[in-house]
């Protein structure tokens, strides 16, 4: 009996995955079609995928075409299949071609036509509507969205808005925009959806001012630097039927993801403890970060990022939130606090003239989850045990400025009518600004 694998994402199966499959299978006696894992596939960039691993491998299924379908996973699972399968020829399009001559050490290598004039990328654009998104704000943040956004279908960019008219037209022009618009209102009027990028104490009125005109929103973290705010914010959000997200960009982050899923699922026990910590030091005294008038200081810059993860794993109703700053010329340039859980205890560190060690340690019952700077875009985190030979690395991938995982994020909620997403709840985004709210009012605070 000859056996023939063969791999592929088919992704909104068409004729010519059907071709393909029907020229493998007469290759030989048996087909195996491994059939790529939603989070391989994020791996390799293919950001874009519209079926899910489940109905992909339901409609290979349906071609009566594969004898066995199996899932691919990893890099270089091909060999290890190959092997356990033993398997004689591997066939692939001819796309591919040269590109799997190494596996020849294995089995034959067959690239087989390719039928003309159809993909699942064509399919895909085929099927999208086009999202035209304008930016206001055109700082450094902004700067880094533009590039992340060619990475993710669906999405264009109109032009963009600031009240600063040289920033704004060097802005367009260095990014080769469409429109450099007049005013925010004019900005408003052309396009579906928003990516507020402006300094913090602006987010609320540009958002507000965009919900109300039914313009999706993703809007630069902190949403709010007050709960009232927020929570209007997603009211809001949610009476108009746009989408409201805060561009926090660890909730989009891959391998912070499966952690998350993985503690929630029971590997490490039950949480008792979460340490988080994260510093940026900032030699430049005179940046906006530094000055009072602007919200400047660790807390509004940074808290967002520590109290995802215990928000997440322990919920957003803490017993208490104890807060300590360093405070130099009216900003917090160190902040510790630490939160209380009825059967937990939570603390977090950040600083923007104290560094700090900059990881994020997870205790539980059974074990740790230990995730080295900068956890909050890690590609790596590790889970360790009493018996260290429990002990597993887990690998992602995080690329470019991962700006692109919470872009497209945004994307699919709009374009598949999702008005949240479970990556970041608006409930754990009041959250943040509630504490961050406690620390302006200075309540259960004190200075070190
Ligand atoms: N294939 C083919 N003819 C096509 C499209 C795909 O023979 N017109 C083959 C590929 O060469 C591969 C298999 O089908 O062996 C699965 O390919 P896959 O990457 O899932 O399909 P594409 O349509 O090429 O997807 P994309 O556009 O996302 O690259």
């Amino acid at each position: 009996m000859k056996t023939v694998i063969t791999y592929g994402t088919y992704d909104l199966l068409h004729q010519g995955h059907i071709n393909l499959l029907r020229r493998a299978k007469e290759l030989g006696d048996y087909l195996i079609v491994g059939v790529t894992n939603d989070n391989f596939d994020r791996e390799r960039g293919k950001l874009n995928v519209c079926n899910n691993v489940l109905e992909r491998v339901e409609a290979v299924k349906a071609t009566g075409l594969a004898d066995k379908i199996i899932i691919e996973d990893y890099l270089g699972q091909k060999i290890d299949d190959i092997q356990r399968y033993d398997v004689d020829i591997f066939a692939i399009g001819s796309d591919w071609e040269g590109q799997f001559d190494y596996l020849d050490e294995y089995c034959e290598v067959v690239y087989l036509p390719r039928t003309e004039g159809i993909s699942s990328t064509m399919l895909r654009e085929e099927r999208q509507k086009t999202i035209n998104v304008g930016i206001v704000g055109c700082g450094n943040i902004a700067r880094r969205f533009v590039p992340e956004a060619a990475f993710v279908s669906g999405i264009q960019i109109a032009g963009a808005y600031d009240h600063d008219s040289a920033v704004l037209n060097g802005f367009v022009k260095s990014n080769s925009l469409p429109c450099a618009y007049p005013s925010f209102e004019a900005m408003l009027d052309d396009i579906d959806a928003v990516y507020v990028a402006t300094p913090h104490l602006s987010h609320y009125g540009y958002c507000k001012q965009a919900l109300l005109a039914r313009k999706h929103v993703l809007c630069e973290i902190p949403l709010a630097l007050e709960e009232r705010q927020a929570q209007e914010l997603y009211s809001l959000a949610e009476e108009q039927g746009i989408v409201l997200m805060e561009a926090h960009k660890t909730a989009h982050c891959p391998a912070f993801n499966h952690l998350m899923v993985m503690i929630k699922s029971g590997a490490i026990g039950e949480v008792v403890d979460i340490e988080a910590s994260l510093s940026r030091l900032l030699p430049d005294k005179s940046r906006r970060e530094f000055d009072p008038g602007q919200a400047g200081g660790s807390m509004y810059e940074s808290a967002v990022y520590p109290l995802l993860p215990i928000f997440k794993l322990l919920g957003t109703e803490y017993r208490e939130l104890n807060i300590y700053s360093r405070m130099e010329n009216g900003v917090d340039i160190y902040t510790k606090g630490v939160l209380r859980y009825p059967n937990a205890v939570c603390s977090f560190k950040i600083g923007l003239g104290v560094k700090t060690e900059g990881n994020l340690v997870i205790s539980g019952t059974k074990g740790y989850a230990y995730v080295e700077a900068p956890w909050w875009k890690t590609d790596y985190f590790e889970l360790r045990y009493e018996d260290r030979n429990k002990n597993k690395k887990f690998f992602y991938k995080w690329d470019g400025e991962g700006l692109r995982y919470e872009i497209h994020e945004w994307m699919s909620c709009i374009i598949n009518g999702r008005l949240g997403s479970s990556r970041l709840l608006p409930k754990e985004s009041i959250a943040m600004a509630r504490a961050m709210q406690q620390f302006t009012e200075r309540k259960n605070f004190m200075e070190i």
